[in-house]
């Protein structure tokens, strides 16, 4: 069974996620790739992905499951018996139910789950003070990546189509573990370093922050994925939440050792 293209489909605010996708993409090696950037706000836009197309689906895990965001943006990705590969990145603390709730979601959309791969990123709330994962997906990741692409492209070639493929099991608890629990926290903006260049505004995936003459967040909107605070330009933007600070110091001293990505084949 060979596949015409590549779809891409990611949400991945500080981009780990895109850069694992691109390098599994990569190890595809399909003629053509179509990027489907979930983390955009467009809202409403529907996808179809062909049969004899192959998916690639990469989101992040908040809270052991599939960030909520990409949850509610990818019920508009549909498939029709198209062959799936599920990819879950996650902090280096643990990606629990995500990649049942990934196989999950897809199956019920029109997708076949294929292949299935759990890889590290750095952690969102990562900064220099407090580290975790820094620099992953690294050089290592990437090739692991890549390879991965390239044993699922073998076992697709060997199989005859996607009913041929032996049914993919992946970890994780049904019903899921309990998801995000929603605040009102949210990244600060450091006036004083503040350009109101509005860069944050347009990182955010969910419109959460305006930008007039000053930075306005609506934190009951904020989803934490710290999306604005890569992409501010001066350090103006901050995540300084005393919750989640004690959260990070716990994760840095719990969860440092370097997890290996684990990969599902069939
Ligand atoms: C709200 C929130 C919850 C998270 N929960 C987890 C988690 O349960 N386990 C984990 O290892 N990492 C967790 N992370 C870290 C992200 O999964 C990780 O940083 C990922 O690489 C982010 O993907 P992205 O770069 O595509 O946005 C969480 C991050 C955020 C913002």
């Amino acid at each position: 069974m060979d596949f015409n293209s590549v779809t891409c489909i990611t949400y991945s605010p500080t981009r780990t996620s895109y850069r694992i996708v691109s390098a599994v993409a990569a190890g595809l090696g399909a003629g053509a790739t179509l990027d489907v950037d979930l983390t955009l706000r467009r809202v409403g836009v529907k996808v179809a992905v062909a049969a004899e197309d192959l998916a690639v689906f990469g989101v992040p895990v908040y809270a052991g499951r599939v960030a909520a965001t990409a949850v509610e943006r990818m019920r508009l990705v549909k498939g029709q018996d198209t062959p799936a590969v599920l990819v879950a990145i996650y902090g280096n603390r643990a990606y629990e139910d995500a990649l049942a709730e990934l196989a999950d979601l897809v199956s019920a959309s029109g997708f076949v789950p294929v292949a299935a791969a759990a890889f590290i990123g750095e952690h969102s709330f990562s900064t220099e003070a407090v580290p975790l994962a820094a620099g992953r997906p690294d050089a290592h990741d990437l090739e692991l990546a890549v390879a991965f692409g390239r044993d699922v492209r073998a076992i697709l070639g060997a199989a005859a189509g996607v009913a041929d493929v032996a049914p993919l099991v992946v970890p994780g608890n049904r019903p899921y573990r309990k998801g995000v629990r929603e605040t009102d926290s949210a990244p600060e903006t450091l006036s004083d370093l503040c350009t109101l260049c509005g860069k944050c505004a347009d990182a955010c995936p969910v419109g959460a922050v305006t930008v007039l003459d000053s930075v306005e967040t609506d934190g009951w909107a904020c989803t934490l994925c710290c999306a604005c605070t890569r992409a501010c330009p001066t350090g103006a933007r901050v995540l300084n939440d005393a919750g989640v600070l004690r959260t990070m110091q716990w994760l840095a001293r719990e969860y440092s050792a370097r997890k290996a990505p684990e990969l599902f084949l069939p």
